[in-house]
Formats: C-alpha cells, structure tokens, sequence
C-alpha cells in the first residue's frame, strides 16, 4: 500500500484527482468506480474543475458505483443516483448510459447483482476504484465481517453505520435504510488500482488498522493490503493513528518525479 499523507484535505484531493486525470487522458474509455459519502467530495469538485478548466473529456469514461441503499426512488435526495448526478456527473461530460448504480428499487436484487457484476465485466473491468472507509472499517457496504470473496450483494448496515449516515437524513436513524446493495470486496479487489480517502481524526483508528492492523474480516477495508495497487491519501488528522506516519512521508518525499501522479 502506498500511503500519501498531504496537509488537508483539500491537498489530498487534490492529489488523488491527478491520477484520475492521468488515467482519463491516457484512457479515454476508463472505466472508474465511484463511492459516496461526504469524503470523495472535493475529489468530485476537482474532476469538474479539471473537466470545465482543463478539459478533462469523460465522454467515453463509464463509472460503477459501489453502492446504493434499497427501497429509495432513484430521485430520492437520499439516493446515490441523486447525490452523484448532484455532485459529479450532472457537471462533467459524462453519456448518462455510460453511468451504473446497483439498482436500489430491483424486485429481483439477486439477478439485479449479478447483472451488475456482469456489466462491470463486460465494461473491460474498473480501472480505478474510489473508496471511502466507514468508521468501523468497511469499504463499499461491506460491513465487518463480509467475506473477502464477496461479490456484489444486499447486506444489512449496522447500527453504527446507521448512526452514522443519519446525519443525512435530517438526522433521524429511523428514516436511513437498513439494506443496500453493495459491490463485494471481491469486487473491489478485482479494480485494477484502488484509491481510498480517509479525512479527519474520527477516522484515525480505521486507518491505522487498515493499513498495520492484521488482515481481518473485522476490519474490512485491510484487505486493501493484498490489492497491488491500493493507494491511501489522508489528511494528518486521519494519520494520527499510525505507527509509519513519518517513513510514509519520506517515502513520498523522495519519490522521483516521474511516479508522482503514477
Ligand atoms: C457510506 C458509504 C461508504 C463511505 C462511508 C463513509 O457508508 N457507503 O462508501 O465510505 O459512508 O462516509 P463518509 O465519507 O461520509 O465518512
């Protein structure tokens, strides 16, 4: 794993936005996985910044979601489909049938799932999957304990995952869905580069055990560290935690121009 520390969060945006660029130029037709939540957002803003400045093209991109909750409307506020069409693809270029989400309202939801993994195969694979991270360590929906097998599936949330995404719903627990539909670690696992953001001290300790902890269902997102390609940028809040935070800096510090947006 490569762990980039930068000063905020805007810089680790930043930083992170670079290499989407760097793929999109050199593959126009980049296959992207896309994850939600309040932390990939100044990602989004710098993708539109690149595209509307710069003239990033995502007109031949295609993106999965990781996710999405069951049993809200696709125009639901609360849906991912509203809040990546808010937050990203409704300000960049991208053909409305090159976008995927799992489909929250399928009445079938395992073919629904299985539909989707065959789309992201037929779509040549993801090339780069954002990630996030729950504060107990999951990645996607995959929640502790979810197979490192797993494809995409419907699992049930924790409380404290509900907890923790009420604040979305005028924080009232009551209101959250407690089902959703999420790609699987193995899924995610098959992207061939995974870029993960983690801000803020709340996130300290699932950093941490992802990136030293053991390897373990608990702490889903440790997987990570038998994925070739998995990059981690934070902020020095989220990097309070960990052990190497000084030989990850110094790491990044001697890196030769050339791999810095590698
Ligand atoms: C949700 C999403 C995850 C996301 C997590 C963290 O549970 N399904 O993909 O990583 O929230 O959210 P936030 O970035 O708001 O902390």
């Amino acid at each position: 794993m490569e762990i980039i520390i930068q000063s905020d969060a805007v810089a680790a945006s930043r930083a992170s936005a670079r290499l989407v660029a760097r793929l999109v130029r050199e593959k126009p037709n980049a296959v992207l996985g896309l994850a939600t939540g309040s932390t990939p957002l100044m990602l989004y803003k710098e993708m539109i910044r690149l595209h509307k400045e710069e003239g990033l093209d995502f007109s031949r991109v295609a993106t999965f979601n990781l996710d999405e909750y069951i049993g809200l409307e696709k125009d639901h506020p609360q849906s991912y489909y509203t809040f990546m069409w808010e937050n990203l693809f409704s300000q960049i270029n991208i053909k409305p049938e090159n976008v995927h989400l799992p489909d929250g309202m399928a009445k079938d939801v395992p073919a629904s799932c299985a539909a989707y993994e065959q789309a992201i195969i037929a779509a040549g694979g993801i090339d780069l999957q954002v990630l996030g991270i729950g504060s107990d360590g999951h990645i996607g929906f995959n929640e502790p304990t979810s197979s490192f097998a797993s494809r995409t599936r419907i699992k049930t949330l924790t409380q404290q995952t509900v907890q923790d995404n009420a604040r979305f719903f005028d924080g009232d627990e009551s209101k959250v869905p407690h089902h959703c539909i999420t790609m699987g670690i193995g899924t995610i696992m098959d992207a061939r580069m995974n870029l993960m953001l983690a801000f803020g001290a709340g996130k300290a300790g699932a950093v941490a055990a992802t990136v030293e902890g053991p390897v373990c269902a608990m702490m889903p997102a440790s997987i990570l560290q038998h994925h070739p390609v998995a990059k981690v940028f934070i902020d020095e809040a989220a990097a309070t935690a960990l052990q190497l935070s000084d030989y990850y800096r110094w790491i990044y510090a001697g890196k030769p121009e050339w791999q810095r947006d590698a």
